[in-house]
């Protein structure tokens, strides 16, 4: 909502959710958009002759983090299509699917896949028969973005400065090939204007323009309104190759570089999706797998059985309108103990200091929330 409050309230724009929130598995805007290419994807590798299979043991450091994908992205996929003339496989959705953005809300599936029961992980946490869980999607400002690729106008530019991709909204002549072949399908045409419009990353508030930002890079109206506080976005510096540079103390770069409890949403397209989640523990993991690669399994076992440092960090998470850039963790005692998968795992109450680019302090939390106990004169003062 606080997306589309800003910036598509106007005509054309109705169907339009730059941020969209759909629960899976039945769930999805435009309706189907992820079984559908997963659908194409597997097609391309059975006429092609191949497997799309992960080596999870051909791991390499930031360049194959989970492993090795031993299949085809979209781009190549495209090759072993019907679509050989396009950059990447893709489809345009029909108005139908794009009409209802939030359709098969809270609806659960009571299918769960057997074998993963005999698959279980060292985390071994049990999953739940019937489940559902809400995906929050908006662009991925890929490293490689397909809408850019197919664009035949090339009227799509990634920023150097921040990654952001943005549509020049005046070289945009509707052609559609970047809805076709945004894997994400977050590129929207609009039929008062004619030109296709997307997510534009909140980019004044990115720059530190927004009023309140005092010159500081702000997160986005979209993580800013997460009453949930399930939300973090950063910035990263990154070297020539798109690789990010080693930055241990930059909250982002700890969460999914260093504990790699953050995963990329389907990284089997090949886009690099700059967008990263932390999977849901009671979802079937062969679905998770296929969603957010095979990091999933070490995701999971980490956020279980949280390690000193990370329970910290995650106290970040919505702490400040401002982005952090660095943290710092003060130690405090230790306030709990117990055993998670026959392990002792101890909780210390440590302080984590949030800082913004600039190096100001902007945002101190504890682990345990602190308690505030009204004074009996107000008891009944409701
Ligand atoms: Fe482009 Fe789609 Fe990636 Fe966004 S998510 S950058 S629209 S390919
Ligand atoms: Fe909308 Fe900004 Fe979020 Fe993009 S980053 S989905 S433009 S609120
Ligand atoms: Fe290019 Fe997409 Fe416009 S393909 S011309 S940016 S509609």
């Amino acid at each position: 909502m606080a997306c589309k409050a800003t910036w598509t309230f106007s005509k054309g724009q109705e169907y339009m959710w730059w941020n969209n929130v759909e629960t899976k598995p039945y769930g999805g805007y435009p309706q189907f958009w992820d079984a559908r290419l997963l659908g194409m994807l597997d097609q391309a590798h059975q006429d092609a002759g191949r497997e799309a299979i992960w080596d999870p043991s051909q791991r390499d450091g930031d360049q194959r983090p989970y492993g090795a994908y031993e299949g085809m992205t979209i781009f190549e996929a495209a090759r072993h299509s019907e679509q050989r003339e396009e950059v990447a496989l893709g489809y345009e959705p029909t108005d139908e699917q794009w009409r209802s953005p939030n359709i098969y809300e809270d609806t659960a599936t009571g299918s769960r896949d057997q074998r993963d029961l005999l698959n279980l992980m060292p985390a071994a946490l049990p999953e739940h028969e019937t489940w559902f869980f809400y995906l929050q999607r908006l662009c991925n400002h890929c490293t490689y973005p397909a809408c850019l690729a197919a664009c035949p106008r090339q009227a799509i530019y990634k920023r150097q400065e921040d990654g952001i991709v943005l549509i020049d909204q005046e070289r945009c002549r509707g052609y559609r090939k970047c809805v076709m072949q945004c894997p994400y399908k977050k590129p929207m045409f609009r039929d008062t204007t004619r030109v296709t419009e997307k997510c534009i990353a909140c980019y004044p508030r990115i720059e530190g323009k927004d009023p309140i930002s005092e010159g500081e890079p702000m997160e986005t109206r979209c993580m800013a309104a997460c009453v949930g506080k399930i939300r973090l976005q950063g910035l990263v510096e990154v070297k020539e190759d798109g690789s990010w540079v080693e930055d241990r103390d930059n909250p982002l770069y700890y969460l999914i570089k260093t504990e790699k409890i953050a995963l990329p949403l389907y990284p089997q397209f090949g886009t690099e999706p700059n967008g990263y989640y932390i999977p849901p523990r009671w979802a079937p993991r062969a679905y998770l797998r296929q969603m957010f690669g095979p990091g999933v399994d070490e995701a999971l076992e980490k956020y279980s059985a949280p390690s000193r440092e990370l329970l910290a960090v995650l106290q970040l998470f919505r702490a400040s309108q401002t982005i952090a850039f660095r943290y710092e963790i003060i130690e405090g005692e230790k306030v709990f103990e117990t055993t998670i998968n026959g392990k002792k795992w101890e909780m210390f109450n440590d302080t984590v200091v949030g800082y913004s680019k600039s190096g100001k302090e902007i945002a101190r939390v504890s682990v345990e929330e602190p308690t505030y106990i009204r004074p009996g004169k107000h008891y009944n003062a409701i």
